[in-house]
C-alpha cells in the first residue's frame, strides 16, 4: 500500500515548489506541490540564542540563518522525498525583515534558481502570514480583509485576490508582538514574551487595570499604536528612570492582573480594528495570522464578534501563526501569473506605508 505521501511523489504530473522563509529569527525551508500540498517542513528556530538578550538580535540572527539554511534545504526535501532538480521554482521572503536575515535567505534562493535554472519568485512575508489562512482551510478567501500581527507588524490589509494587498492600517510605533514581549521582560516573564504573558494573563483579572487604547474610539483611523501602553505598563510597575527589571520582585498577583489588563487592551484594539475595517470596506471575511495569532484570548475575542456580525473568519492554525516557509505556498499564486524575479532582485528591509482608506488619517509621511 502507497502512503499518501508515495502516492504524491509518484504522480509525475505534479510541480514542486521550495520556499525559503529568514525574514527574522526562524531558518525555515519547504516543499509545496502545485496542490498546495505540504511534503516538507522545517522551521529551525533562533530563540534559544536570544533568550538572554530578551530581543532578537539581528547580527546573531544573520549567522544562525547562514549555519541552517542548507541543512534547512536539505532536510525539506529529503522529507518530501525529492530531489533539488525536481524542483519547478524556488520561492523566498524577501520582504520585510532584518536586513541581514533577509540576505541569507536570499542569497540561497538565487543560488538555487541560477543553478537549476528555474524561476525565482519573491514572496511578502506578511502577504505569506494572510495566506496562511487560505493554505490551511483549503478554501477560497478572498477578497478578504487580512490582519497580520506579529513581533515586527501589526498591519491591516484590503486583499481583493491572492496577488493583490492593499495596506489600509498598520502601527505608528510598535508592533502588537514587540509590546507583548517588553511587557514580559518588564513583569520578570522570558523570551518570548509572547506566551508568557498569556500564561499570566490566565490568572488574572483583565479589568484590574485600564490600559490605553489608542484610536480604538476613532472611526476614520485604521492604525494602530502600542508604545503608549507599554509605557502605562512601566508606570503601573515603577514609574519613569532607569529601573532594574529583573531585581522588582512583583507580586505574583499584580504581575497576573498587568499580564490579563495588557492583553485585553492589546486585543480590544486588534479586534475593534479589524471589524472597522470589515465594515468600511464592506468585506465578510477576515484572515488572521502571525505570532500574536496564537494568543487564545485573541481567537476568542475574533470568534464571538466573527459568529456576532456574521463574518467569515479564517484564522491561521497555531504551527502556521508563527513563523514558517510553508505559508510561501502564496508563491504558487504568483507562479501560475508568470510573476517571476530577477536573479537581481534585493531584499526591501522595511515595511510598507499604509494608504489611508478615507484620506483623513491612516496615511502618514
Ligand atoms: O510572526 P512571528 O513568529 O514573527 C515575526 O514575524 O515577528 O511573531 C512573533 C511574535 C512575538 O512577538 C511573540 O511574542 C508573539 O508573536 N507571540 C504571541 C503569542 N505567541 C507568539 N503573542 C501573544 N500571545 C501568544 N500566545
Ligand atoms: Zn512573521
Amino acid at each position: 500500500m502507497q502512503t499518501a505521501r508515495e502516492e504524491v511523489q509518484a504522480d509525475k504530473s505534479r510541480r514542486y515548489l521550495l520556499c525559503l522563509e529568514t525574514t527574522c529569527d526562524e531558518t525555515a525551508a519547504a516543499v509545496i506541490s502545485d496542490r498546495l500540498e505540504v511534503l516538507g517542513a522545517v522551521v529551525a528556530s533562533q530563540d534559544r540564542l536570544h533568550e538572554r538578550f530578551g530581543g532578537i538580535v539581528p547580527e546573531i540572527a544573520s549567522r544562525a540563518h547562514l549555519e541552517r539554511i542548507l541543512p534547512a534545504i536539505d532536510t525539506a526535501l529529503k522529507q518530501a522525498g525529492i530531489a533539488a532538480t525536481d524542483l519547478a521554482a524556488v520561492a523566498v521572503a524577501y520582504t520585510p525583515g532584518l536586513a541581514g536575515s533577509l540576505m541569507v535567505g536570499l542569497m540561497a534562493a538565487k543560488t538555487i534558481a541560477l543553478v537549476l535554472d528555474v524561476p525565482l519568485i519573491g514572496v511578502d512575508h506578511l502577504h505569506a502570514h494572510v495566506y496562511a489562512c487560505r493554505l490551511a482551510s483549503g478554501q477560497e478567501v478572498f477578497p478578504c480583509v487580512g490582519l497580520v500581527v506579529s513581533g515586527g507588524h501589526t498591519s491591516l490589509y484590503w486583499c481583493p485576490n491572492p496577488l493583490e494587498f492593499q495596506l489600509i492600517g498598520s502601527t505608528i510605533d510598535d508592533a502588537a508582538g514587540e509590546a507583548f514581549d517588553k511587557v514580559a521582560s518588564m513583569l520578570g516573564l522570558g523570551y518570548p514574551g509572547g506566551p508568557a504573558v498569556e500564561r499570566a494573563a490566565a490568572s488574572g483579572n483583565p479589568k484590574a487595570y485600564n490600559f490605553p487604547r489608542a484610536f480604538l474610539d476613532d472611526p476614520d483611523r485604521l492604525d494602530f499604536s502600542f508604545s503608549g501602553i507599554k509605557t502605562a505598563v512601566r508606570y503601573t510597575i515603577c514609574g519613569p528612570g532607569k529601573v532594574d527589571f529583573s531585581k522588582l520582585n512583583l507580586p505574583p498577583q499584580m504581575v497576573a492582573d498587568i499580564a490579563a489588563s495588557f492583553q485585553e487592551a492589546v486585543v480590544d484594539c486588534l479586534v475593534g480594528k479589524a471589524f472597522l475595517a470589515l465594515e468600511k470596506l464592506g468585506a465578510s471575511t477576515l484572515c488572521v495570522g502571525g505570532g500574536v495569532a496564537a494568543n487564545k484570548r485573541f481567537r476568542q475575542r475574533l470568534e464571538e464578534e466573527a459568529s456576532r456580525r456574521n463574518v467569515r473568519l479564517y484564522i491561521a492554525p497555531l504551527k502556521l501563526c508563527t513563523d514558517n516557509a510553508v505559508m510561501g505556498a502564496i508563491a504558487w499564486e504568483r507562479y501560475h501569473a508568470g510573476l517571476f524575479e530577477p536573479l537581481d532582485l534585493d531584499i526591501q528591509a522595511g515595511p510598507l506605508r499604509p494608504k489611508s482608506l478615507t484620506g483623513s488619517g491612516a496615511s502618514r509621511s
